[in-house]
């Protein structure tokens, strides 16, 4: 890859965030070590890590792995080798880095190119946790950055300042974005910005940039900045840096609520703002996906294993790569050779357990509704399977009422509703489809 100007503006915590230990010591116990203990406290949601990327450091790896032949492992699926491409070739935990993994994203890649490399407009990515926005924004960002672009990426931090967000950007701007005329005294002016500037000082430095210079700054997880006047700044930012034509477009990550709030602030930004909503990957694309991995880690689905995992991920990239590497792990330790349907069924099974690690309140309201005979088991599949596809259900009290503390009524709509982990509606039809497993064997 070509990243001579992509950089990270500030290392994000991959290593050292505690659910990252936590997924590669979940990981270690599905091989066999001995499992983890529970968590005492609810800890960050697992999907949070999926956004830890160290851009070139593993765009490096992918890329050389991609270059190597593919090695045949000789008889089954070849114990620990087979292990390890099997974790490389499903990893639910790292964002997708290269055009051709990117599955069912084409048409949202084009509508980034077009607004933010094209127009110059800036732009905001939003959806569900694990539907891939880190991975579209990081994709985008690649083919940014072999077009010339200085693309600065950096995940936000929940209470960062207005300057502690934009400093690290302002600090990674290389100084051939700036014509020699102007160098010295941006460099002196961004070296004089005072400790809590705002986003008047960030426009007037950037406006010494060479007007056919781009820079594009990608916050990433943005919904997780807590306060209400850092969004506020961000959006004026973005109007001023609109208004004064300067070459700077910020594309910002994040959830619906965050398109919502920042509009608020700005009405006239909607016409400087491209949304790109993520929903679903669709069957085809998650049939792709699962079978680009099982090529990779040279294992095989039969088609009830590939199936069942197509229906019950409902089209998250996320909830499919975990479900197969799962499942693929389910049948390397039995010494199997084809994925069916039933070390599926167990390997749905391990990954309930391990989401159950990471919220232990929910799967603690999900064992008990689903083991309970009295619950319309038909309406609670159908209610997961539309929140896992809208990330929202319509209904009333009494279907909420179902799932207890797990499910919020949403803030304008009484008739709409949320489960409060928006990755747990699969995990609640994984659950479901091991207890049908376990009733047929009854
Ligand atoms: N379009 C896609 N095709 C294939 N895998 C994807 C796609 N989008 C996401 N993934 C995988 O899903 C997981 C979550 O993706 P990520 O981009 O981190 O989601 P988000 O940022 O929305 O939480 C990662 O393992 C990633 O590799
Ligand atoms: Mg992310």
């Amino acid at each position: 890859m070509t990243a001579k100007q992509m950089m990270l503006a500030a290392p994000y915590p991959d290593d050292r965030s505690t659910s990252a230990r936590w997924l590669k010591r979940l990981k270690a116990w599905l091989m066999g070590t001995p499992p983890p203990r529970r968590l005492p406290e609810p800890v960050e949601p697992v999907l949070e890590t999926a956004a830890s990327p160290s851009f070139r450091a593993t765009a490096d790896a992918v890329t050389q792995d991609d270059e190597l032949p593919p090695k045949r492992m000789p008889g089954r699926f070849g114990a620990k080798n087979a292990t390890a491409r099997i974790i490389e070739a499903f990893d639910s935990a790292h964002p997708v880095r290269q055009r051709k993994d990117l599955h069912g994203r084409d048409d949202k890649l084009d509508t980034l190119f077009e607004a933010v490399l094209f127009s110059r407009q800036h732009a905001i990515i939003h959806g569900a946790r694990g539907s891939g926005k880190t991975s579209l924004a990081q994709v985008f960002g690649d083919y940014a950055d072999s077009q010339g672009a200085v693309v600065i990426y950096t995940a936000c931090e929940a209470t960062a300042s207005f300057a502690e967000l934009l400093r690290p950007y302002l600090s990674f701007i290389p100084e051939s974005a700036v014509p020699f005329a102007e160098k010295a005294l941006f460099a002196r002016e961004r070296e004089a910005l005072s400790a809590e500037f705002g986003p008047r000082q960030v426009v007037d430095l950037v406006s010494r940039l060479s007007p056919d210079s781009q820079t594009i700054l990608i916050l990433d997880e943005f919904d997780r900045v807590e306060s209400e006047a850092v969004n506020s700044q961000i959006a004026t930012l973005m109007k001023l840096l609109s208004d004064a034509r300067v070459p700077v477009q910020v594309l910002l990550v994040g959830i619906a609520r965050t398109l919502d709030e920042l509009i608020l602030c700005h009405p006239s930004l909607r016409r400087h703002l491209t949304p790109i909503p993520i929903g679903r990957i669709s069957r085809e694309d998650t049939h792709r996906l699962i079978d680009r991995g099982a090529e990779r880690a040279q294992v095989r689905f039969d088609e009830a294993a590939r199936a069942e995992i197509a229906s019950i991920s409902c089209g998250s990239p996320y909830h499919v790569q975990l479900f197969c590497y799962v499942a693929a792990i389910e049948t390397v330790r039995r010494g199997g050779e084809v994925i069916d349907l039933e070390a599926t069924h167990r390997g749905l099974a391990r990954a309930f357990t391990i989401w159950a690690m990471l919220n232990h309140e929910d799967a603690d309201i999900f064992d008990a509704l689903v083991a309970d005979p009295a619950q319309p088991v038909d309406a609670v599949e159908r209610i997961a399977r539309e929140a896992a596809v809208h990330d929202s259900f319509v209904g009333d009290e009494a279907d909420a009422a179902i799932f207890g503390a797990a499910v919020r009524a949403d803030d304008r709509q009484a008739t709409r509703f949320h489960f409060r982990d928006g990755a747990a509606p699969q995990f609640l039809l994984a659950k479901l489809a091991t207890r049908e497993r376990q009733t047929e064997a009854a």
